[in-house]
């Protein structure tokens, strides 16, 4: 089953190519447009989709050694996301669909996220707990099956990425800020100044990460001259402590000993090393995949489809035109 797999849900054109799972090629395309505004612009984005899409497709079927008519499915981001975005990546795939008569299946992004652990690691077992953290969502699963999971936390205010983008913004850093936090973090004191961690004690398994922006800016206003090593240090610690928190408090409380993490935040270092010491401690497996499958990607959107058609979950649209219809097409 050979799939080629399309997203483009927010600021990223993806096009990929898996053979039953294995990813032969995964092209990503970041749009840099964005950078100048602090922030994705929406209507700029799906611009830079249109651009971009047919050569990032024609891109990944290059480097997996594939053409059209060796591709037996065609995967898509259906949602959620931005509604221009999606539409370009959804269009193009109905189109190339429609065009070379393959089955159409769409792919739901945060779940693509959920799965994209076993991506590399066919020796994970069911069930997990997956911490999904990205720019747009933050969400504590338990994964109990290639079909079925729980959502059983989520945030109740910004996502995780978003706290990491807005305290960058605040620290005069470039969009997108986690990266940039992360790496500034490096030279400062995660100790130096005790912002707030947001339902840290609570037993639910939910997240606030408004809180600890309102306390960066409040601490910013009365200490211009601190150094922002130490306040983008401080402020990761902050975030790090409260998503491992409450990973740990899911995976105890569910008796579960198998821990990922997905989404773009994934990739940060703090959070990978102190999830890893945690799970270390208690002999659980921690799966953190590669950086190329935390951030969006097309890879795990056709990871997910072939996941699903493997667990006998069908497309749910199928443009594939019936050898009949086409005859009548031509006869009238
Ligand atoms: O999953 P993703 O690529 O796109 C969304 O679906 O949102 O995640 C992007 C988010 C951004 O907020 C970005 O700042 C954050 O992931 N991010 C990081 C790091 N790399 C990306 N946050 C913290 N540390 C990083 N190293
Ligand atoms: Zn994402």
């Amino acid at each position: 089953m050979r799939i080629l797999a399309i997203e483009t849900s927010c600021d990223d054109t993806a096009a990929a190519v898996l053979n039953n799972g294995t990813v032969l090629s995964n092209i990503i395309s970041s749009q840099d447009i964005h950078t100048d505004w602090g922030g994705i612009v929406p209507e700029l984005a799906s611009r830079e989709h249109v651009k971009a899409i047919g050569v990032i497709v024609a891109q990944a079927l290059r480097q997996a050694d594939s053409d059209m008519d060796s591709i037996d499915a065609i995967a898509v981001t259906s949602g959620p996301g931005l509604p221009g975005s999606l539409l370009v990546g959804t269009q193009f795939a109905k189109g190339l669909a429609l065009r070379f008569n393959k089955p159409l299946y769409p792919v739901h992004h945060i779940e693509a996220h959920i799965y994209s652990g076993y991506l590399e690691n066919p020796d994970l077992t069911f069930p997990s707990i997956t911490l999904v953290v990205s720019g747009g969502h933050t969400g504590l699963f338990l994964v109990r099956s290639a079909i079925e999971f729980d959502l059983i936390g989520t945030t109740l205010d910004d996502a995780a990425g978003e706290a990491f983008d807005k305290i960058a913004k605040m620290l005069g850093l470039q969009y997108p800020g986690g990266p940039a936090i992360d790496k500034l973090a490096k030279n400062g004191k995660a100790d130096a100044i005790a912002f707030p961690r947001g339902l840290i004690n609570q037993e639910s398994f939910d997240f606030s990460f408004s809180g600890l922006k309102t306390s960066v800016k409040r601490y910013l206003q009365q200490h211009p001259q601190e150094r922002i090593e130490d306040i983008a240090a401080s402020a990761q610690h902050a975030i790090v402590d409260v998503l491992v928190a409450k990973t740990l408090r899911a995976a105890t409380a569910n008796n579960i000993n198998a821990v990922t993490i997905a989404g773009g935040v994934a990739a940060n270092s703090e959070l990978n090393r102190r999830m890893r010491q945690t799970c270390n401690d208690r002999r659980w497996t921690l799966v953190s995949p590669r950086s190329a499958y935390c951030m969006d990607n097309a890879a795990m959107i056709g990871f997910l489809a072939a996941l699903r058609m493997r667990n006998n979950v069908q497309p749910t649209v199928d443009f594939r035109i019936s050898p009949a219809s086409i005859r009548r097409k031509a006869t009238h």
